[in-house]
């Protein structure tokens, strides 16, 4: 245990590109070279092993940080990175995390404005870009995200090249699609956390009003993360009961019950946490380390994620949706065909034609 303790920290010590044990300069240096050399007898000369499950999180603002700490305490990654453009914030955030190292299973947490930090990443997680403020909706951040990422992404790809791309930034759904485009990754390693958020908001919301557990409610919210989302009521069930055969109206304006107001309350989630708090986040941090865990352990399991769906459902232009993607260590492994009613086919092309509408006229990508 102790042994393993100390070799963190060493591993910590030679990892850090920014942060309070950069200052070991000079005398200082070669003082705790020379105890290192007495206290222990290298077997093994060269390189250190590369990681194997390095996650990188780009912007470390309150959605990036959420990850970043989901990530750590759900032992996801064997090296985590953060890269933002804002150098103190970035230097406190990591210098913060590293004081909490003896709590944390990550044996190597790194952070730097300069991407080489990110080399060798697995998974790469994109926070970064302007945030939504109250009462904006998620498509107006468009084109200035865009830009951000004109410069992100290129970068990422140079660093690690094999890497799957997770985008969280909004507008999620083209800011997915414009990362693919301007990657060059196959589409099934580039995936925005889509409406994985609004199927657990769905699935917390409805699980509360019928006294049970949140994993217990089996619900999909697919389409645009956001205001033109779609539920799924005709899937929507407690144990295999499914909702629609106890009450056939349910989801729709004939419904005396109103089970279509919990949808309203999804899609009403953000801008009401926002309102209140100025943001929301360790939703979203949850929500993005539970995809990383299907990728990093090849789980095979299947979540609502932003998917490339052009040809699906009668869409034609090249958009990313959300459709239950099927997420193990290669990215989306394969899309559900999942059996929607003709008004939920109906609203998946709404939300396409929505963000098609917008992606025609993005710039440079
Ligand atoms: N997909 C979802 O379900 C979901 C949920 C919540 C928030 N979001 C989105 O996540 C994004 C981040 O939200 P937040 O609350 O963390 O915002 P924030 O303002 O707290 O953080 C954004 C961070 O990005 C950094 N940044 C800006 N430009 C950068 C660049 N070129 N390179 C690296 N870093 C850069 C900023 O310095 C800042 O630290 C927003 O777009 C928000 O709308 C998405």
């Amino acid at each position: 245990m102790a042994a393993t303790q100390h070799d963190n920290t060493v591993a910590a010590q030679s990892s850090i590109n920014i942060g309070h044990r950069q200052q070991h300069k000079g005398q200082e240096a070669l003082n705790m070279a020379s105890i290192l050399q007495k206290l222990m007898t290298p077997l093994v000369s060269g390189n250190p092993e590369p990681p194997r499950n390095k996650v990188t999180v780009v912007g470390v603002g309150q959605v990036g940080m959420a990850c970043a700490v989901s990530i750590l305490l759900r032992e996801l990654a064997d090296e985590l990175a953060l890269v933002d453009v804002m150098e103190d914030k970035l230097k406190g955030e990591i210098m913060d995390l590293q004081h909490g190292s003896l709590f944390l299973k990550t044996p190597k947490i790194v952070a730097g404005k300069d991407y080489s930090v990110t080399a060798n990443s697995r998974i790469v997680v994109v926070t970064a870009g302007v945030r939504q403020q109250e009462g904006e909706s998620r498509l107006n951040l468009v084109q200035r995200n865009v830009n951000i990422f004109k410069h992100i992404v290129p970068q990422i790809i140079k660093h690690s090249p094999n890497c799957i791309i997770i985008v969280v930034s909004n507008p999620v759904d083209v800011l997915t699609y414009v990362t693919w485009k301007l990657s060059g990754l196959p589409k099934h390693r580039v995936i925005g956390s889509g409406t994985n958020l609004d199927s657990a908001r769905f699935r917390y919301l409805m699980a509360d009003k019928l006294g049970i557990h949140t994993t217990s409610f089996n619900g999909w919210i697919l389409g645009e993360h956001g205001d033109t989302s779609v539920p799924v009521w005709s899937g929507a069930n407690v144990a295999g009961v499914n909702l629609q055969t106890l009450n056939p109206d349910i989801g729709t304006d004939a419904d005396q019950e109103n089970w279509k107001e919990t949808h309203k309350q999804v899609v009403d989630s953000a801008y009401e946490v926002i309102k209140l708090k100025g943001y929301t986040n360790w939703a979203i941090g949850l929500s993005v380390a539970d995809l990383i865990e299907s990728l990093i352990r090849n789980m095979n399991r299947i979540h609502p994620v932003s998917t490339m769906v052009k040809g699906m459902y009668g869409v034609k232009d090249e958009v990313y949706l959300s459709l239950p993607c099927v997420l193990n260590a290669g990215g989306v492994a394969s899309v559900i065909n999942m059996t929607l009613t003709d008004d939920e086919i109906g609203q998946l092309k709404q939300s396409a034609d929505t963000l098609w509408g917008i992606q025609k006229d993005l710039t440079d990508v």
